[in-house]
């Protein structure tokens, strides 16, 4: 038997406040995008983050609620704050490039915002790549880095093939298992597509998802609305399945999706991204807490040409939208079409906020935003987003 490690896991401060609070009748109150980032912004100046690194998150947060991933969006920012509290996140920490051997990028997160971290790491990558064809990044010390997509997207809109990958505290169980040992330990994949000149044309392919059955975030917003979860995506504690999102938070374990295949590549992203990041296999001991974070960076140029691959990826979605509807479906869908359809109707609309996520935000606003630690976007200019 291993002993738990002393470090606050993630588990222990990721289901904060926002989730139960999210439990009220009252109807989403919509928010323009720019008053989002503006109150995230505001909120993490609250917790001492310097007004770059305050833009930086805030713009990663307010992303992933435009493109329809609200469980990695501004809900996180009461989880944020406790973990700032209990001195998990450093919140005016910036991350160094520690190392840069050839293809290898080493990037040390010093406990700062993960998706601060992150965007460091993608931004020496690209460096990575283009010198050498492929680059891969190791962050280590890294906080939670939200929604991986956006990492590869940002690599992917600059020519490179993008992958991502993080493992995280334990909540899946192993097939066959009935106890905790993996993360959710999401993947994701990008491909540039379309012409690199067409700024109105439809983007990277990207994929992005964990390889737990459900996204933990998205397991607490079902149980904050008192919904039900799928049929197999969480078991209890003595290893029944069920639909009830409480058994998992009362000692049940989500499973991995596709069964056996799903549980396969957790363990590779576990180890992957464990081992090289530094931050270890979350159900060993030593682990580190946190997102262990591994990015890669291929250029398809150095294999054929750069327009040709980019041509032929949109050739192939567009025969994949082709493709006639099942019964009982509507359309094809290729990787990322989602998100950016959410985007374009979000920007127009804004972000549907539960009305107690609101007021959770906005409880946590400092009464002198302005009267914070001093520092702007010139005076941490490691800390500028992906986007
Ligand atoms: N940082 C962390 O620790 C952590 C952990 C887990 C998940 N996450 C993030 O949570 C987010 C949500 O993960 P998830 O597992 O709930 O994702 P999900 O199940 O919603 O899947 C999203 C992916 O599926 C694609 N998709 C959706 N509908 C489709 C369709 N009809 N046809 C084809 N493709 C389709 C989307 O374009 C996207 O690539 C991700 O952004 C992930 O990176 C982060």
């Amino acid at each position: 038997m291993h002993s738990q490690p002393e470090r606050p896991h993630q588990a222990d401060w990721m289901d904060g406040d926002a989730s139960r609070a999210e439990a009220d009748d009252q109807p989403p109150r919509m928010v323009a995008p720019a008053e989002l980032t503006e109150t995230a912004e505001a909120v993490l100046r609250g917790m001492g983050a310097p007004a770059g690194i305050a833009l930086a998150v805030a713009g990663s947060l307010v992303d992933s609620n435009l493109v329809g991933h609200d469980s990695h969006g501004v809900r996180r920012l009461p989880v944020y704050a406790r973990a700032v509290e209990l001195g998990r996140i450093d919140p005016a920490a910036l991350p160094e490039v520690e190392g840069r051997d050839g293809a290898v990028v080493t990037v040390r997160g010093n406990r700062s915002f993960g998706q601060v971290a992150a965007a460091t790491a993608v931004r020496a990558l690209k460096e990575a790549a283009a010198d050498h064809g492929i680059g891969i990044a190791a962050v280590r010390e890294c906080n939670h880095i939200g929604r991986l997509g956006e990492y590869v997207e940002s690599l992917a809109e600059s020519g490179f093939i993008g992958i991502a990958l993080c493992n995280v505290d334990p909540t899946v169980a192993p097939f066959g298992g009935r106890e905790r040992r993996l993360g959710t330990n999401p993947l994701a994949w990008a491909l540039p597509c379309g012409s690199a000149d067409d700024p109105a044309g439809d983007g990277p392919v990207v994929m992005d998802w964990a390889t737990s059955a459900i996204a933990e975030g998205k397991l607490a917003m079902a149980r904050a609305r008192g919904e039900q979860a799928p049929e197999g995506v969480l078991m209890d504690a003595s290893g029944r399945v069920s639909t009830d999102p409480a058994d998992f938070y009362q000692g049940g374990a989500l499973l991995p999706f596709a069964g056996h295949k799903g549980y396969g590549l957790s363990v590779m992203i576990e180890a992957v991204g464990g081992l090289l990041s530094g931050g270890g296999v979350s159900c060993l001991p030593g682990y580190d807490g946190g997102n262990g974070t591994v990015l890669i960076g291929v250029d398809p140029a150095r294999f054929m040409p750069a327009d040709a691959f980019r041509a032929q990826v949109e050739d192939f979605c567009e025969e994949l939208r082709r493709t006639p509807p099942a019964e009982g479906g509507d359309e094809v869908l290729v990787p990322g079409d989602a998100e950016r359809r959410a985007r374009a109707e979000r920007a127009e609309t804004g972000v549907p906020v539960p009305a107690s996520v609101w007021s959770a935000l906005t409880g946590l606003l400092p009464d002198r935003p302005d009267d914070q630690s001093p520092g702007g976007p010139a005076a941490d200019p490691a800390a500028r987003p992906t986007r």
